[in-house]
């Protein structure tokens, strides 16, 4: 049996819609699986949505519909979304499907039949966002330190998994594999958490309270607990527990996700694996989050940003390449469209698109549009070729630890290197000599098959220009082309025909971006009448105005909407407090409450984000406070 390699995102929520950090994690996922095949390697690729439990009940419950019409709607954006994105998994697993939600109750009744699942008496905080119960210490001034909302606080009757059990193997088995969790940041982080006794897991929930999720095999009055359910998709997902692809994928499992789930992964998970009788994954690798201009990227700060729109406004790859290249792995990225479009003119539009107009060009014009028979080599050549065995040395390497930014830089190592190779071997002055003709074609193939090796070692990245490269290299049959082809410098035919090359990657002018911006506006999917109608949109007053303490950007607001209320919004930086009192102002009246820094906001008001900054919605003649809007 060959090498194998399976890799899994986490499976996403379908109460909101796929982002850019969700897209990095499934772009790094493909580049993962599609670096391994092409090493050789049989892989297998798993992503999917997460569709049960409180968080998806109450958001169907806002969109007034079923709670798997719901489901149904969003978990399509994602499976839809990842072709778009060049993204190929292996399975799509969704966690209402049949085969798994029987495996999750066979996972169960097997832990309970073994006396790990007990039942017992519970009181905590609950954090719907978060879907878990926090300790009083776990808080940060008595709010969710991730959604920074107060937790409810929650008493029941419920079963237990008895994670407390396998502390002690757990810590010992983090300690005697040292990547097990990686990079070491986060390891150090679940063997803190280990340090404080471990809680048993409060794995069900009661019917009374939520009916969207697996029943319990042993217990019809309750269902499963979400992140329980959630976890065993990893299993169910490559056919655990009889499938031939969970024998050969499972001992080699590793699973990707950011840093705001390491517990569930770290902690829960390996200690469910240890009940039920099965081997834990080999490796979690875990990275960092993108802020979006230094803040969290959320809906309620509007700051979301959407992957189709950044692919439609500058191409995939471009796209692909700023997202692996820009995040060091394990940390946190700050996203900005500004250093989007400097990072793709300098390395895309200069370095790499340059180097391949340029050689292309030269090989057009001295060799009429096919790749030269290379004459004798020279030091100079054997040294270039060498970079480029070298170049996948360091890319392997960076591969095995998890660092898929430090392989994009060993790969732009090697392209400054070939772009150094054209200014001395300056190939323009070889062909004014009818003498050299020789040596010009040795040099100008030498930079094909470099463009060659490039095209290759970009593959898993930017797959779609590593076709057209080599496409442009007369190569037809790209599966031909994988990384052992590195090894053996000249595997470029002589004599392939070259095909006139476009600019793969034009500079972008930063005026372009604001005509590009207004040439194509993108609209959400249509509507029905019924559902706009659902929307209470109302006028209302602005009594009172104070920044909420500690935030540079929220302001809490008293409003008269026919009733007075206090709303939050992400105007702080926009509007100072006494410049909004007196306004009118437009506010979706019947939103569910939320929690914003620990201040509840019974409503949204409306308003436009322009380049300048956020704009309220104004009126020409001032209505009553509390009259509707449509
Ligand atoms: N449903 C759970 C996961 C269950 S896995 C058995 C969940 N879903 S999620 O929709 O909230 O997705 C969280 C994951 O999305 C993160 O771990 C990460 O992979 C990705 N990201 C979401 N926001 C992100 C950023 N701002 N930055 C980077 N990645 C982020 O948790």
């Amino acid at each position: 049996m060959g090498k194998s390699y399976y890799i899994t995102t986490p499976i996403y929520y379908v109460n909101a819609s796929p982002h850019i950090g969700h897209a990095y994690t499934t772009i790094v996922a493909d580049v993962l699986a599609r670096y391994y095949q092409l090493s050789g390697f049989r892989t297998f690729f798993l992503t999917g949505t997460d569709e049960h439990g409180d968080k998806i009940a109450e958001a169907a419950q806002q969109a007034g519909v079923e709670p798997k019409t719901y489901a149904d709607r969003i978990s399509a954006q994602f499976r839809n979304l990842w072709p778009e994105l060049s993204i190929k998994n292996d399975y799509f697993i969704r966690t209402t499907d049949e085969n798994h939600m029987q495996v999750v109750r066979t996972i169960l009744q097997k832990v309970y039949d073994t006396g790990d699942i007990y039942f017992g008496h519970y009181e905590g905080h609950y954090c719907v966002g978060c879907e878990r119960f926090y300790m009083e210490k776990e808080l940060v001034g008595g709010l969710c330190p991730d959604h920074q909302c107060e937790p409810e606080f929650r008493k029941e009757s419920n079963y237990f998994f008895r994670m407390s059990k396998y502390q002690d193997w757990l810590i010992q088995h983090i300690q005697d594999h040292p990547d097990f969790i990686r990079p070491e940041r986060y390891r150090n982080e679940a063997l803190a958490f280990l340090r404080e006794p471990l809680e048993d897991l409060c794995i069900s929930r009661p019917k009374t309270r939520l009916t969207w999720g697996i029943t319990l095999p042993f217990d019809d009055n309750y269902v499963t607990y979400v992140w329980f359910d959630a976890l065993i998709n990893y299993i169910t997902g490559i056919g655990y527990p009889e499938g031939e692809n969970f024998r050969t994928f499972w001992p080699v499992a590793e699973h990707l996700i950011a840093k705001d789930i390491l517990k569930p992964h770290g902690i829960y998970w390996p200690t469910m694996l240890k009940a039920a009788g099965i081997e834990p994954y080999r490796h979690l690798n875990v990275h960092g989050y993108w802020n979006v201009d230094q803040s969290k990227m959320s809906k309620s700060l509007g700051n979301v940003v959407k992957p189709l729109d950044l692919k439609d406004k500058y191409g995939l790859d471009a796209f692909r390449y700023f997202l692996l290249r820009d995040m060091v792995f394990g940390l946190d990225s700050s996203f900005s469209e500004e250093s989007f479009v400097q990072r793709t003119n300098a390395d895309l539009a200069n370095d790499l698109g340059n180097l391949i107009s340029r050689v292309m060009a030269m090989a057009l014009k001295y060799f009429d549009g096919t790749v030269p028979q290379p004459g004798a080599t020279s030091v100079a050549d054997q040294v270039f070729a060498a970079t480029a065995r070298q170049t996948r040395e360091e890319v392997d390497v960076c591969f095995q630890e998890m660092a898929p930014h430090k392989a994009l830089m060993a790969i732009w190592g090697f392209i400054s290197t070939a772009n150094k190779f054209v200014v001395e071997s300056e190939p323009w002055t070889l062909a004014k000599d009818p003498a050299k003709k020789d040596r010009l074609a040795t040099v100008i193939y030498n930079l094909l098959e470099a463009l060659r090796c490039i095209a290759v070692f970009i593959a898993p990245f930017i797959p779609d220009t590593a076709q057209k490269l080599l496409a442009h290299l007369g190569i037809n049959d790209p599966e031909s082309q994988d990384f052992s082809t590195l090894q053996d410098w000249g595997r470029l035919p002589p004599g392939n025909p070259l095909k006139k090359i476009e600019a793969l990657f034009p500079r972008i002018e930063v005026k372009n971006m604001e005509t590009q911006e207004k040439a194509a506006p993108i609209f959400k999917p249509e509507i029905s009448y019924e559902d706009f109608e659902k929307v209470d949109l109302r006028v209302a007053k602005v009594l009172e105005a104070e920044l909420v303490p500690k935030s540079s950007k929220l302001l809490k607001m008293k409003i008269d909407i026919g009733e007075e209320r206090v709303i939050v919004a992400g105007m702080g930086k926009d509007y100072k407090p006494e410049e909004i009192v007196g306004k009118m102002i437009v506010v979706v009246a019947n939103l569910k409450p939320t929690k914003l820094m620990g201040v509840e906001s019974r409503g949204m008001l409306l308003a436009t984000d322009t380049a300048d900054g956020l704009t309220l919605l104004s009126f020409d003649r001032l209505p009553e406070a509390g009259a509707k809007v449509r």
